[in-house]
């Protein structure tokens, strides 16, 4: 029994139209603000919390947080697989790393839970796997690298930004914890507007996205040396940035002769993300396969760019 304090309701329902969550990465700094998120919100019962650090027996289990949690009857878990089927939540968000997300996200799968994650640096095979798993069993999943309504934003104004220029670079720049390289969101970015420059370019990319190296830890000694003009993604370079005292920073700037348009977003604090992630838990049990991007979460709950006027 990995279960840590009493639970907090005691049945597996949830009051009429309230929806059951679990979190897996509570401990982690973009699991905590999703708790404090999840638990303010009326129409989300939080059911439970997944961190190995705050578990009985281990030395995170007397400290702050983990003694706040069980203060407020949030039940702490260990193990995902116990959490499940202990706390029954309908939807599990997850914010971990990418070295456990596949793996978490078949765990809900296989247990009928829909799975919420914002952890980015899966690989396109691993998303794949995730994507054939909920064609199977007919259900929905999400993986969004992003959950800030401005970084949607910033990829649709760059989507069609990018008919009017031959060419563009994405900075990113990110906290120095971050794991991954280029972020989630860079990746996107460059693969949104990849296809509007080349037809405005006339060329086709000068590297397939899949042969690129899309996330640090698959950086070994055995990887590609790191280019000093960045990644190519699709033909879009792409320049990481790692900084304490950052949060999550994207721009975007498009070239042609003689002039360029610089289109930039910063979340400045990790409630930026909590808008989206809330909205995409409103709609989990509706999804069908892999959904990858807010922009069709947006569309989902129709508040697409045209919509909203
Ligand atoms: N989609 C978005 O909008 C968005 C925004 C910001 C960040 N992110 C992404 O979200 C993810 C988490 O970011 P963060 O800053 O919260 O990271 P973090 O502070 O390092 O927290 C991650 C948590 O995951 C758990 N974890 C890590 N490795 C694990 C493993 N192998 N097995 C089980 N649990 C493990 C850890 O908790 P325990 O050890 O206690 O279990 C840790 O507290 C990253 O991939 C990041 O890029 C997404």
């Amino acid at each position: 029994m990995s279960r840590t304090g009493p639970r907090r309701t005691t049945e597996p329902g949830a009051g009429p139209g309230e929806i059951r969550v679990a979190v897996a990465g509570a401990s982690g700094r973009m699991g905590r603000v999703a708790l404090e998120a999840i638990e303010a919100a009326p129409d989300l019962v939080l059911a439970g919390a997944v961190a190995r650090r705050f578990a009985e027996g281990t030395e995170g289990a007397s400290s702050p947080l983990a003694a706040e949690l069980v203060a407020r009857g949030i039940p702490v878990y260990a193990d995902l697989a116990t959490c499940l089927k202990e706390a029954s939540p309908a939807v599990l968000v997850e914010f971990t790393s990418a070295a456990v997300a596949p793996s978490n996200l078949r765990t809900a799968l296989e247990r009928g839970v829909v799975p919420v994650s914002g952890t980015t640096g899966l690989s396109s095979q691993e998303l794949a796997a995730i994507a054939a798993l909920t064609e199977e069993r007919g259900v929905g999943a999400a993986v969004i690298p992003n959950f800030s309504l401005g970084a949607a934003v910033l990829a649709m104004l760059a989507r069609r930004a990018a008919g009017y220029f031959g060419a563009a670079e994405i900075i990113e720049q990110h906290h120095d914890q971050k794991l991954d390289a280029p972020s989630g969101t860079a990746l996107a970015l460059a693969r949104a507007v990849a296809g509007n420059l080349r037809r405005r370019a006339g060329k086709g990319p000068d590297q397939p996205a899949e042969s690129l190296v899309a996330a640090g830890r698959d950086r070994g000694a055995g990887g590609p040396p790191p280019d000093p003009r960045g990644l190519s993604v699709d033909g879009v370079r792409v320049h990481s940035v790692r900084l304490s005292g950052l949060v999550a920073h994207h721009e975007i700037i498009f070239a042609s002769e003689g002039e360029t348009l610089a289109l930039r977003h910063d979340s400045t604090s990790r409630s930026s993300f909590m808008p989206g992630l809330l909205l995409t838990v409103r709609h989990a049990r509706a999804l069908r396969g892999l959904v990858t991007s807010l922009e069709d979460i947006l569309a989902m709950a129709g508040l697409t760019a045209t919509s909203a006027g």
